[in-house]
C-alpha cells in the first residue's frame, strides 16, 4: 500500500515508518524537518510545508497514495505560546490535506486527535460523544479537523477516520506536549538523575505507550468501513498520576529525584483534560485492546531510554 505519512519527522512518525516498511508498504515522508538519521532508507522523504496548498497537492499528485496519515501538527504547549501558528498548520493543513485527497482521489485519510479536544468538566471516564469545549488553541483546531473530515467524508465521500491519543510515551524526545512530564522522569530520571515535573502530584490524564498507539492507528485504518459506526474514537490503556509514573520510575532508577513544581499555564491545560477514556466503541466495534499498562510500559522503555541516551545524536 502507498501511503504519504504528514508530520513524519516527530514522535509518532519517526516510530512508525519502519512499522510501515516492515509492513511492505511504499512511504512518501512529508514534514516541514529535514529527513533523520533514523528515516529507514526505504522511505522517500520530502521536505515541504503543509500550510501551503501547492506544496501537499503535488506531493500528492506525484505519489498518488492509496492512504495519508496526517500527522503534522502544533502540540498542545507550543500552540499556546505561538496559537496564530498553531492555528495556520493544524487548520489549513488539515484543509489542505484534505482537498488533496479529494482532488487526486485518495482512498483514505487517518487524523490523529486528542484527548485536548475535550474541556473541562466532563463526567469521567468521558465517552466519545459527549460535548467538545477545549479551552486550548490545541484543542479547538483539533475539534474543527475532526468535523472538517466528517464534513469532506459525507460532502465527498472519502474515508475519513481515526483516534484520538492520550499523552503518548515512547523511547524519544517529545515534540512539546502537556504530558511531556511523563517521559521527561524517565529520560532526565536516569540522564540526570533527577527531574522536576510542571505538574503536580495528583494530576491525572490518560497515557498510551507508543506500540499500542501505533498499532491502533494501523488496526484502524485497516478495519472494514462497514464495521465503524463513527469516524472518531477514543482509545485508552492507562490512566496514572504524576505520583504514579514517579513511583514505576523510582522503582526501576534507585535514588531519582524527581519533584513537582506546577507551572499554571500547563496544570491548567491538564485540568481541562479528563482523567480518563471511555473507549467501549473501539473495543466493540474494531476489537481495540490495549498491551501496556504502566508496569509493561516501564519494563520495556527503560532499556531503550538507556540506548537512546547513550546515542551521540541526542544531547546530552
Ligand atoms: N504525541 C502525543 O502525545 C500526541 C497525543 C495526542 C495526539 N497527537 C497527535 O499526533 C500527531 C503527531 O504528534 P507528534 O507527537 O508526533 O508531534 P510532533 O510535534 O513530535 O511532530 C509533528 C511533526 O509535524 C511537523 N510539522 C510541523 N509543522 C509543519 C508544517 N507546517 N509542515 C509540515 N510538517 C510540519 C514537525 O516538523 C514534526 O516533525 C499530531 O497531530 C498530534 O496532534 C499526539
Amino acid at each position: 500500500m502507498k501511503i504519504l505519512l504528514t508530520g513524519a519527522g516527530g514522535q509518532i512518525g519517526t516510530d512508525m515508518l519502519p512499522i510501515l516498511v516492515s509492513r511492505g508498504d511504499e512511504v512518501l515522508a512529508f514534514d516541514l524537518a529535514p529527513r533523520p538519521d533514523t528515516c529507514p532508507p526505504e522511505v522517500e522523504w520530502l521536505r515541504g510545508d503543509i500550510t501551503y496548498a501547492a506544496e501537499v497537492n503535488t506531493a500528492v499528485e506525484r505519489f498518488q497514495p492509496d492512504r495519508i496519515f496526517h500527522l503534522a501538527a502544533i502540540l498542545s504547549a507550543v500552540g499556546e505560546s505561538v496559537p496564530h501558528r498553531a492555528w495556520r498548520v493544524n487548520m489549513d493543513g488539515t484543509r489542505n490535506v484534505l482537498e488533496a485527497a479529494r482532488i487526486f482521489g485518495v482512498d483514505q485519510v487517518f487524523y490523529t486527535s486528542t484527548i485536548a479536544a475535550f474541556g473541562p468538566g466532563l463526567d469521567q471516564p468521558v465517552g466519545d460523544h459527549v460535548p467538545l469545549r477545549p479551552t486550548t488553541m490545541y484543542g479547538l483546531t483539533k475539534v474543527a479537523g475532526e468535523l472538517l473530515g466528517e464534513y469532506y467524508e459525507h460532502t465527498w465521500g472519502i474515508d475519513f477516520r481515526g483516534v484520538r491519543f492520550p499523552g503518548l510515551i515512547n523511547a524519544g524526545i517529545p515534540g512539546g506536549g502537556t504530558s511531556d512530564y511523563a517521559l521527561f522522569m524517565y529520560v532526565d530520571g536516569m540522564r540526570d538523575g533527577r527531574y522536576e515535573s510542571f505538574c503536580t502530584p495528583e494530576a491525572k490524564i490518560p497515557f498510551m505507550y507508543m506500540p499500542d498507539a501505533i498499532r491502533a492507528t494501523l488496526e484502524l485504518s485497516d478495519a472494514p468501513k462497514e464495521k465503524l459506526g463513527q469516524s472518531i474514537y477514543n482509545i485508552a490503556a492507562m490512566s496514572p498520576s504524576a505520583d504514579e509514573i514517579a513511583d514505576a520510575v523510582r522503582a526501576r532508577i534507585p535514588g531519582v529525584e524527581l519533584t513537582f513544581a506546577p507551572d499554571p499555564l500547563r496544570q491548567a491545560i491538564l485540568d481541562s483534560w479528563p482523567d480518563a477514556l471511555d473507549d467501549s466503541n473501539a473495543r466493540r466495534d474494531w476489537g481495540w485492546s490495549h498491551e501496556f499498562d504502566l508496569e509493561a510500559m516501564s519494563d520495556d522503555l527503560m532499556p531503550k531510554i538507556r540506548a537512546l541516551i547513550g546515542d551521540p545524536g541526542v544531547p546530552a
